[in-house]
Formats: structure tokens, sequence, C-alpha cells
């Protein structure tokens, strides 16, 4: 297993697709339950042992750097009023030796450019992206964790996927596989958003990436493709050109909360876990559905 220190964590995107409650907050603020689907993220990355957290953030940076940033007053607040629960969850939010770093992208150029953004910190390390928006609901460890344990010696990148419904192609990036050993396949190609008749498997890339800083050259003088963005999967297509690329198909239930059907099973499906109001919400559940 090779040593991953460093993530970026993209939320610069304009998040349209959930306006209005994006005109002044990012997407990746939104809450399941009660947490936003940034903490999420960072908690996944804590759990694969990586504390450097790097947050891609757009026009509304301010409102990350709040989330992550100590909240002096409001702590104080709540030391006065004997609040140790809610004090506690706050201190939980960036736990000590956790570095965060926030890298502003002026336009929202596209993902593969949010993670070139990032070159100046990541340098010449490995490192991982995870998109706050895919949320990954696993019994045992995390997604990124599950990944890391695959990432060898060899290796230049590997990428989660899973099996989706062909006729949702246009929304992946697609691999073209090669030999499946356990959870990890080998790549031999990788297209951004096909045509169902021109999908190579029904494998979907979903949020989550490791990579060697290889990537990062590829990415540099990279033409806009799909959407006219700058597309991290056509930085990954040219690397594995003449690296190894893998995919990992993880264990768990991914969430695509960058959409509103996605967002909505997230929160019931959590909601029905809570420890606090998961009983109740499971009962009055039942009584909608009947
Ligand atoms: P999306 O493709 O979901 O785009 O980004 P979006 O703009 O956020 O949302 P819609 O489609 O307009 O509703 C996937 C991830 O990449 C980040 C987003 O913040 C999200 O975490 N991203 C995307 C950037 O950081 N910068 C970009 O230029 C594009």
């Amino acid at each position: 297993m090779l040593n991953v220190k460093k993530v970026v964590i993209p939320a610069a995107g304009l998040g349209t697709r959930f306006l209005p409650a994006t005109k002044a907050s990012p997407k990746e603020m939104l809450t399941v339950v009660d947490k936003p689907l940034i903490q999420f993220a960072a908690e996944e990355a804590l759990d694969a042992g990586i504390k450097e957290l790097i947050f891609i953030v757009g026009r509304n940076k301010n409102v990350i750097e709040d989330h992550f940033g100590k909240s002096s007053e409001l702590e104080s607040e709540l030391e006065k009023k004997n609040k140790t629960e809610s004090l506690e969850l706050l201190k939980q939010v960036v736990p000590e030796g956790v570095t965060c770093a926030y890298i502003r992208q002026a336009e929202p150029l596209g993902l593969g450019h949010a993670v070139l953004c990032a070159a100046s910190a990541i340098k010449d390390e490995n490192f991982a992206v995870l998109l706050p928006d895919d949320l990954v609901k696993s019994e045992s460890r995390g997604c990124l964790k599950q990944m890391l344990e695959e990432f060898e010696e060899g290796i230049d990148a590997i990428l989660a996927v899973e099996k989706i419904s062909l006729s949702e192609s246009e929304k992946y990036g697609i691999v073209d596989p090669g030999t499946q050993r356990g959870r990890v396949i080998d790549v031999n190609g990788i297209l951004e958003k096909p045509l169902a008749k021109d999908a190579a498997s029904d494998y979907g890339v979903v949020g989550r990436y490791i990579f060697t800083p290889k990537i990062l050259s590829f990415l540099r003088d990279l033409p806009a493709g799909a959407g006219n963005e700058i597309q991290l999967t056509d930085g990954i297509a040219s690397l594995i050109s003449n690296s190894k690329v893998k995919a990992y198909e993880f264990e768990g239930v991914r969430y695509d909360c960058g959409s509103k059907l996605g967002f909505l099973k997230a929160n019931v499906d959590y909601a029905v876990e809570h420890p606090i109001i998961g009983s109740e919400f499971r009962n009055w559940l039942k009584g909608r559905t009947q």
C-alpha cells in the first residue's frame, strides 16, 4: 500500500441543479439530516488516515472556511450554557492534527481544472480526490479506505466504479474494463459521458480517485471536453496510455447527492438509522407509505 497523505475536495461547482438553495451557499454545504455533505467527505478522508485536507472553493468560499474554522464565539456560548455534547460535536469537525487548506478556483472550468488548482499544494506527492456530492455509505471501511488498500507500487491511478444503468451513461465517465480480480479491475480506457451505444461497459466512475502526481502533467495542457469543461476523465484517458490505471468496485451504497432524488434518498436512509430521531422517523414513514 502506497502512502497517501493529502486529499483534494473540490467544492467550486455552480450547483445549478439545486438552485435556489445554492445561490449563496455551496451545494457541498447541503445537509444530510444534520451534517453537511462536505463534512461527510472530510470524515471519509480521515477514516482513510488522510489528515491534509485541500478544499477547492469557489464564489461562496467563506461558508466552507467558516464551517471548518474555529468558532470561538459559539464555543464560549455553549460552554457558558453547559452544552457539553454540542461542544464536543463542534470539536469533532476538525480533529487534532488535521490541517485544512483552501484554494480558490476563480471560474468553474471543470473538475480537471479544479484538481489542477491544487497542484501547488500537492507538489510531487500521491493524493486522493473526493467529491462531496457522491456520498458513500458503507458498513465497515469507508470507500476511500477500501481503495487505499489496493493502491500499490506501479499503479498511477485507482478510480471508484459501480455498475450503472446504461440509460444513464451520459452522466458518468465510463471505463473500458480489462481483467478483474475480486473488486479490482484493469482499466484499458475511459470516456466521459458517452452515449449508451458508445459505452465500453456499464462501469461508471463515482467521485473517488487516488493518483500519483503524474496525472497533473496530463491535466496541464488539456483542452475543454464534454460540456466545454476541462474534464478529469480526459486527463485519466491520457494517463492510461502510458500508465497502469485500476478501477475498484467499492463496497457500499452511493447516493448521487448532486441530484435532488439522490439527495432525498440519502436523507431518508440516514434518518431511519439516526440514533435519536430514527425510530420516530421510521414510524412516521410507515404511516405515510400505507
Ligand atoms: P458537478 O459536475 O456536479 O457540477 O461537479 P456542479 O456545477 O457542482 O453542479 P450542477 O451540475 O451545476 O448542479 C462535481 C464536483 O466537482 C466540483 C463540484 O463542486 C462537485 O463537488 N467542481 C466542478 C469544481 O470544484 N469545479 C468545477 O469547475 C466543476
